[in-house]
């Protein structure tokens, strides 16, 4: 038995989930006629309270089109300084928005109203670039999956527009942030202006993201979904698998949360394991202690079949979703208790 836990986007697709897409209608969506892909985009931008939304074959796509479409060249977005959107996306917001970034220290990658406050830069100063858009991610990866509520987004949203910027949402694990918070997705659209949204992370579908927006917005998102090579034809197999997998898969995402809780557990009490961080959803960041090495962990998980990513110098990542189930749970826990040096 292989437990694969790099990610929670090695899912495969469900029996129900290959029937939903073996019969869904198709269309060439570049000419928008691909029903399955209307119907996702439709049950997305519903769902978040927004006018619009567009599928995409990647979260970052949807997170480049949002900043793209949101920003003017030479303009500055402000993000947590482990934020995706800077450090694993190949620097596209440099190169597709000629945008910098203002990089903040946040707290587990949250960032604080004070701390967006104080680095809005003084549009009247040609020195300074213009702040124009506060771009949040929720969950927070780099920081074991940290969710925001939505109360300290609104107080953040309501600032950001007092001075004239946007707000973007990488929102590549949304749905696990709301299994905690309980807070409602509907709610989420008046406080940004794009939202993206991940449907092959904890939803488990094969492939895809949806960007939400603003209906002003939403011609020019397109015409950058087909500049940016994001134009797909018959999309509805994949949209179907999308929509399938937001009826289906966000109730149960609470089930990789008390699963990653119990790695957590687990973890604490191993001695070759140094600290952890909190586990708050799906997420499990911890790292070795000095005399081991990430790789050497990895390597002893291995002679056990089962998979992690190196996640910093002496950090390890394991991330729980709909193909780790209690089996796996216990086998890895097992294992974790035996691993010595
Ligand atoms: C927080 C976050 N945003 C965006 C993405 C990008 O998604 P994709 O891999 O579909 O480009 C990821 C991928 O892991 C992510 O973790």
């Amino acid at each position: 038995m292989i437990v694969d836990l790099r990610s929670d986007t090695v899912t495969k697709p469900t029996k129900g989930m290959l029937e939903a897409m073996m019969t869904a209608e198709v269309g060439d969506d570049v000419f928008g006629e691909d029903p399955s892909v209307k119907e996702l985009e439709h049950k997305c931008a519903s769902m978040l309270g927004m006018d619009a939304a567009i599928f995409c074959p990647s979260g970052t796509m949807t997170n480049q089109i949002g900043i793209k479409i949101l920003t003017q060249p030479y303009d500055e977005v402000i993000c947590y300084k482990g934020s995706h959107i800077y450090k694993y996306e190949g620097g596209g917001v440099a190169g597709n928005s000629l945008a910098s970034v203002r990089l903040l220290d946040g707290s587990r990658g949250r960032l604080s109203v004070e701390e967006v406050g104080a680095n809005v830069n003084n549009t009247q100063d040609v020195h300074q670039p213009v702040s124009s858009v506060v771009s949040l991610e929720n969950t927070v990866v780099r920081e074991a999956g940290s969710f925001y509520y939505l109360k300290d987004i609104a107080v953040i949203s309501e600032f950001a527009r007092s001075k004239g910027l946007n707000m973007h949402l990488d929102g590549a694990r949304f749905f696990n942030a709301l299994t905690e918070t309980g807070d409602k997705a509907v709610d989420y659209g008046k406080y940004f202006d794009s939202i993206s949204i991940c449907l092959s992370k904890g939803l488990g579908a094969p492939v895809g993201s949806v960007l939400a927006c603003k209906r002003e917005v939403e011609p020019k998102a397109r015409r950058m979904r087909k500049a940016f090579g994001g134009g797909m034809r018959q999309a509805g197999f994949l949209a179907a698998a999308g929509i399938y997998a937001l009826n289906n898969n966000i109730a149960r995402l609470k089930d990789d949360h008390v699963r990653a809780a119990k790695l957590e557990k687990a973890l604490s009490n191993a001695n070759w394991v140094k600290s952890i961080m909190p586990v708050d959803t799906n997420i499990v960041i911890f790292s070795v202690i000095d005399k081991v090495t990430p790789e050497q962990a990895l390597a002893k998980l291995s002679e056990h079949d089962i998979k992690a990513i190196k996640f910093g110098a002496q950090e390890i990542r394991l991330v729980t979703h709909l193909d780790f189930d209690d089996r796996m749970l216990e086998k890895t826990v097992d294992v974790i208790k035996k691993i010595s040096f």
